[in-house]
């Protein structure tokens, strides 16, 4: 989703903004811009399309000024034109804008009639014109912007500068994330930590409904009532080196090959290997007394909660009840008071997530939060969380967070079955040691991609890709799916091997890929019965297992071979073929594989 920068600085900040821009186009955007003020005048640069363009046009027509802010946009209200790129401004007044305005229409329709002029499409320009009005109605800025923000509903995060004040910027945030960064005779604000980290490790996050004034020597936050408040300044672990893919080709590449250590990372958080047990931290919640686990999330994070339940309900026997966060916060569903409601999200941010967050909480339920972000809102407004140990993820198509969600939820499901008698020591010593050979299991994998590679040039030649999986495996088949579609942008689409032949089973023919994942456990035999149902019908079968692929029966396109282990511990292991053969594909088909088109890594709108 959109990024957004500003730095009061001491030299001209034109390319430091464009530098720091290039730190946040991982959240996915198609258009750019900054804005600076110098000497009290107000201009700015914008440009459709990727931050190279808008550099040649810095290039052609450099900017100067020691104060700016800047920009990437991902469309919501209008076509990604230059038009409609950020920085939004009248003469007096200049805001890059991350979030929804949604009363944005009433505002436009009475900024309109007082006479104000609009340009773009955008919901942001309400913000800009209201600004300016408080302004030409003699109010000094922070007095305007504090009229402007009681007005605006929605979700914002809100950089402003103004026309004959090189010395100050104004920051906002209501449900978009917000970082100060302090410097040394400089200060910055950014839509996160890693788009600072060039210039500082020094930062403050704003709370729900905060504003701050930032001038070079600091910065006042005040909350939504006005009240000057004290955040606490805290060290950023987002280094200068974290945009660095190191000898990958694309950061999708490099975090693949991180998984077994930052899986081992998150194991070792809740489990004692040695020990073999469990050791999880206290939710704050009694786990024998668990009646029912409540999950919510999106997309990949969603699959993630989907393979814990198949884990919960079978390890720890108790019934979890999983929606798409953006379905079940509509939904009124009933909540018995006093429940555990988890809260899966690589970011920490998703607009949809949160919202379901707060409607559980409102519901009287427990809330617990697997985050890989730990500054992240959701994790501030969970009574628990489970971090992931993933690192910062910079791909857009999530891959090790995926795995290292699974992780913490394997644990999590020992944790429950132990606390409820289900899981006695050996078993949990069993499935501990299970989770404990992943990590070397991947590194297996990951030696020789060369299958991967072959494999990727049939499907590029595929329109309509299928991927099948039983029991636990269907998840891992609705996420083998959406990763080749995000970036590959080849149809694809996961089924529950059972279901194929109650409708999708009609589009089988030869020409479309049907990527069964099969590991040889308890429902194996059943797979192969759905898969010879694809193989009947001249279906391409792609075969992802540990067992011997004679056993499939019939002739296979392809076989990836998985090492063998433990049921339990196989979701880990097998979502990594999955993300390699959509990752391979999407390099052959040349697309942008870390920023796919009209993907954002942080969904920060409903
Ligand atoms: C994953 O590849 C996706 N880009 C997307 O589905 C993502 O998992 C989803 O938007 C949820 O994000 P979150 O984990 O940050 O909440």
């Amino acid at each position: 989703m959109c990024g957004i920068v500003g730095i009061l600085g001491s030299k001209p900040v034109a390319m430091d903004l464009v530098d720091a821009l290039r730190r946040l186009e991982y959240r996915g955007y198609d258009s750019a811009g900054i804005a600076t003020v110098e000497n009290g005048h107000l201009e700015r640069r914008r440009a459709e399309g990727k931050l190279r363009n808008l550099e040649h046009r810095l290039l052609e027509q450099p900017l100067s000024g020691l104060a700016g802010i800047g920009h990437t946009r991902w469309a919501t209200h209008g076509r990604p034109t230059e038009r409609n790129a950020h920085p939004h401004m009248t003469p007096r007044v200049s805001v890059v804008h991350n979030g929804i305005i949604e009363n944005y229409r009433d505002l436009k329709a009475e900024l309109s009639a007082a006479g104000h002029t609009f340009e773009s499409d955008t919901d942001t320009e309400a913000v800009v014109h209201l600004i300016t009005h408080e302004l030409d109605k003699g109010q000094q800025p922070i007095a305007a912007v504090q009229s402007a923000l009681s007005r605006l509903q929605g979700a914002f995060a809100l950089g402003i500068i103004f026309a004959g004040h090189d010395d100050l910027m104004i920051a906002a945030r209501q449900g978009s994330p917000l970082a100060i960064g302090h410097g040394t005779g400089e200060m910055y604000m950014g839509s996160d930590a890693i788009a600072l980290a060039p210039f500082t490790d020094t930062i403050t996050y704003l709370d729900e409904g905060d504003w701050a004034v930032l001038r070079r020597t600091g910065v006042d936050v005040f909350d939504r009532t006005g009240q000057s408040v004290t955040r606490p300044q805290v060290k950023s672990v987002a280094s200068a080196l974290l945009v660095d893919k190191g000898n990958h080709r694309h950061f999708m590449a490099k975090e693949i090959h991180e998984q077994p250590d930052v899986i081992s990372h998150t194991l070792a958080n809740y489990l004692d290997m040695g020990a073999g047990t469990v050791n999880f931290p206290d939710l704050g919640i009694d786990l024998a007394k668990v009646e029912r686990v409540t999950i919510s999330a999106c997309g990949t994070a969603f699959y993630a909660g989907l393979v814990g339940k198949y884990w919960i309900e079978r390890y720890a026997r108790v019934p979890v009840e999983i929606d798409i966060a953006s379905e079940f916060r509509y939904r009124e569903a009933p909540l018995q008071p006093g429940g555990l409601a988890l809260f899966i999200s690589q970011s920490g941010e998703t607009a949809d997530t949160l919202a379901t967050l707060r409607y559980c909480k409102a519901g009287g339920q427990h809330i617990a939060s697997i985050v890989n972000v730990r500054t992240s809102t959701i994790a501030r407004e969970s009574d628990a969380v489970l971090p992931t140990l993933a690192g910062p993820e910079i791909g857009v198509a999530s891959t090790k967070a995926f795995t290292c969600q699974l992780a913490a939820l394997a644990c999590l499901s020992i944790a429950i079955g132990r606390a409820r008698g289900t899981i006695d020591a050996a078993k949990e010593r069993e499935l501990v040691t299970a989770l404990t050979e992943i990590p070397r299991l991947i590194s297996t994998m990951l030696r020789d991609e060369s299958q991967f590679e072959a494999l990727a040039h049939t499907l590029s030649k595929a329109r309509d890709v299928l991927y099948l999986g039983r029991g636990i495996n269907y998840p891992l088949a609705l996420e083998g799916a959406l990763k080749l579609k995000e970036i590959s942008y080849i149809h694809a689409e996961g089924y529950a091997a059972g279901e194929l032949k109650h409708g999708p089973i009609a589009l089988i023919d030869e020409n479309v890929p049907v990527i069964v994942m099969a590991p040889e456990d308890d429902l194996f035999d059943k797979s192969i019965s759905n898969l010879q149902e694809v193989a009947a019908r001249g279906g391409q079968i792609i075969l992802i297992s540990n067992a011997d692929p004679e056993k499939a029966g019939c002739k296979l396109a392809a076989h990836i071979k998985v090492p063998d282990a433990h049921d339990f511990a196989n979701p880990l292991l097998y979502a990594v073929p999955a993300q390699l053969i959509a990752y391979h594909t999407a390099v052959i088909m040349g697309t942008d594989v870390d920023q796919p088109r009209n993907l954002a890594k942080s969904v920060t709108v409903e």
